[in-house]
């Protein structure tokens, strides 16, 4: 038995209501990291390590949460971020957790390592604007891991552009997969118990021969991704491409810098939800130390961070500080475990209430009100 969800007025309720739900493995699947879970903690506790700046007596009678991403308008400045197998997660899959963005008119950004093609996730995205009587600004953009194969990468970016996903999301950050701890407990807990070796070989054949393909359950596995990749591979992605290009994974200046110089559209500061190297940066430290050395690029491109954002406080911190918008991961993913599309709707509606709330308290009416000023990261800075 698990809550009503008008009963969930904060992130953390989805977590337990999922908890309750979900299968072990499916759960460890969602909420392991890597290594000790540092970066995880990190992510999380960075946010409340910096204040406000409040303004008062200012009228805030009427406030407006609308943000653009690539000129696509969207009810928030939060997305949807990609996170793969959500049929792991839900029997709707992804296709579930786009009919909750729709029906709020949140922007989603769509995993390479879906459990549906990335064509079905697409029609489901049409079947409900129609329903919808396309009154919905959603807009689903597409997370892209870089095949071993360039061949079949080529192959899936046409498919990906001819569907209309309104841009791609590179992911940087995991050129291996990182030591996903509580992971490899399972897996060697299910290995000993049917004594597999065979098995796994078979699961890694499987995986080199249909890589991130729906019909392997979508599951990035060691093998399948490219740890080739560089700088230099932009130029052919552009000529593939033409729409915006966001490299997923930034985790110091220089590399925000060097998106910049490589005409990159936006830059998302990521850590991979603490997924990948262990004590890597919070996405929010990667911010500050953008503003420290290269304020510059702040405004050439735009720059979206992702990890530990549980309230809609932390997402008006990083838009202070220069965000244009931010991705919330294992939030909307515990929301649709335990509640569908309809968890997913209302895990919207509490971030979009804490938004509002907060930008009052704050005293601004209007997203690009919000300035540098109104935070104070000292603490962080200083320690
Ligand atoms: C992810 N993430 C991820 N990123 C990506 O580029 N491709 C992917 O397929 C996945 N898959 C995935 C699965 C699960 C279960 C999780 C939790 C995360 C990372 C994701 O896009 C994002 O960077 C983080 O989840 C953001 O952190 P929070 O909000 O989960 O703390």
């Amino acid at each position: 038995e698990i809550p009503h969800p008008t009963l969930c007025v904060s992130c953390a309720d989805f977590k337990k209501a999922a908890k309750a739900v979900m299968p072990r493995k499916s759960y460890i699947y969602a909420s392991t990291s890597a290594n000790t879970g540092h970066s995880l903690r990190t992510n999380l506790d960075d946010w409340g390590r910096i204040n406000f700046r409040p303004r008062v007596m200012r009228d805030v009678g009427d406030v407006d949460t609308r943000r653009a991403i690539f000129g696509h308008s969207s009810l928030y400045p939060f997305y949807i971020s990609p996170m793969g197998t959500l049929g792991a997660i839900h029997s709707g899959a992804e296709p579930e957790m786009v009919r909750g963005a729709v029906r709020k008119g949140a922007h989603m950004v769509v995993s390479t390592a879906s459990s549906k093609s990335a064509e079905q996730i697409m029609q489901t995205f049409h079947d409900e604007q129609t329903r919808l009587k396309n009154a919905s600004p959603t807009q689903l953009f597409y997370q892209f891991y870089m095949p071993v194969d360039r061949k079949r990468a080529v192959a899936l970016m046409h498919i990906v552009k001819k569907c209309g996903y309104k841009g791609l999301w590179i992911t940087v950050d995991t050129p291996v997969l990182g030591k996903r701890t509580a992971d490899r407990v399972l897996q060697a807990e299910e290995t000993l118990a049917v004594g597999l070796e065979e098995e796994s070989t078979a699961e890694w054949e499987a995986a080199e021969e249909n890589a991130f393909s729906p019909a392997f359950g979508g599951r990035v596995v060691a093998g399948q991704l490219s740890p080739h990749t560089t700088w230099r591979d932009l130029a052919w992605i552009r000529k593939e491409w033409d729409g915006p290009i966001v490299l997923k994974g930034i985790q110091c200046a220089e590399d925000a810098k060097l998106a910049c110089e490589y005409g990159c559209d936006g830059i998302l500061l990521s850590n991979h939800g603490g997924r990948q190297l262990h004590t890597a940066p919070s996405a929010l430290m990667t911010l500050l130390e953008i503003r420290t050395y290269c304020p510059e690029i702040i405004g050439k491109m735009e720059i979206f961070l992702d990890g530990g954002l549980r309230d809609g406080s932390d997402v008006l911190k990083a838009l202070c500080l220069g965000a244009t918008a931010v991705g919330v991961g294992r939030p909307f993913l515990y929301a649709l475990a335990a509640y569908g599309s309809k968890g997913v709707e209302r895990c919207v509606d509490v971030l979009a209430d804490e938004l509002a709330l907060g930008m009052r308290l704050l005293g601004v009416t209007a997203l690009d009100q919000l300035r540098p000023e109104m935070v104070n990261a000292s603490r962080l800075l200083n320690e």
